[in-house]
């Protein structure tokens, strides 16, 4: 049985996840959308798919949890074969965490779950995942316009996407002669729930990023939901290990 190109996106019961879900939809693609427990989230998610003609489903899958991901890598080969499949093609590593402050604020439990989150998750989840890629699969880390600018107070954060950026290429040499391609999505500001929803309810913030911003205004989350799907496309198939931001222009 032939099916459309699959794709899983975590954190997609909100956000970015939500946008990149939708936005892969829209182009044909099939979408696995995990949460972290809001299943509610989740549910949207997959109905707003469904809404529009597409066709997706919900698991569960908390990133910080290394060790729930061969349980959830059963769940997932289950979902791809109810798809009639054992592989999937795109997978869009998205979830993640922000904590911020400085320097002297900053704790070890806030250490440990900035890192144990954006980078062993993301590290460990790709191990896990790898294997039920498909030929000419593909791996996209979401990371952000942080590791081109420094921002005081976001020390930790950006110090754990750039370590993404880095497993990304050094992963996309790694995985390049199994016909897979691993690529980062830097966004810049975005109006989402992220950082408490600064980005999106902060007028005074919004102000001051859209100053520092080429294209003069903070990031909506369609455009990256966009970009993301853009990089997944059968057009960028010879990009690989590259950082793409999608930012308007942020702090040039
Ligand atoms: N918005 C921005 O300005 C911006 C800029 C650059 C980069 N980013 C990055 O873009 C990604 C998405 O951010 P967003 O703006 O959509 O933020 P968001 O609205 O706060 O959403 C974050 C998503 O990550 C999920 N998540 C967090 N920890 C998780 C875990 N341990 N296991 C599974 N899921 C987990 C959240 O799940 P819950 O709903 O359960 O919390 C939620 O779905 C993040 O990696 C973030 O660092 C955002």
């Amino acid at each position: 049985m032939t099916v459309d190109k699959i794709a899983l996106v975590t954190g997609a019961n909100r956000g970015l996840g939500r946008s990149a879900a939708l936005a892969l939809a829209t182009r044909g693609v099939r979408v696995v959308v995990t949460h972290r427990g809001d299943a509610a989230g989740a549910d949207t998610t997959v109905e707003q798919v469904q809404a529009m003609g597409g066709t997706a489903a919900a698991l569960r899958l908390d990133i910080s949890d290394v060790s729930s991901f061969a349980s959830f890598t059963s769940e997932l080969g289950a979902q791809l074969e109810r798809w009639g499949t054992s592989r999937f093609d795109i997978l869009v590593n998205n979830a993640g965490v922000g904590v911020f402050g400085p320097l002297e604020t900053v704790t070890i439990d806030d250490f440990d779950t900035v890192m144990g989150t954006n980078v062993r998750g993301t590290f460990f989840l790709i191990q896990s995942l790898v294997p039920l890629l498909a030929q000419g699969g593909q791996v996209i880390n979401v990371s952000t316009s942080l590791t081109r600018h420094a921002s005081p107070a976001t020390s930790v954060y950006s110090a754990s996407k750039a370590a993404v950026e880095a497993l990304s290429r050094t992963l996309a040499a790694e995985l390049g002669p199994r016909g897979i391609r691993v690529n980062s999505i830097a966004p810049g500001p975005t109006a989402t729930d992220f950082n408490g929803g600064a980005m999106r309810d902060d007028a005074g913030m919004r102000q001051v990023l859209a100053g520092q911003t080429a294209l003069g205004r903070v990031g909506e989350p369609e455009e990256i939901g966009d970009a993301i799907a853009t990089l997944a496309s059968e057009g960028m198939r010879w990009v690989t290990a590259q950082r793409i931001e999608v930012s308007g222009g942020a702090l040039l």
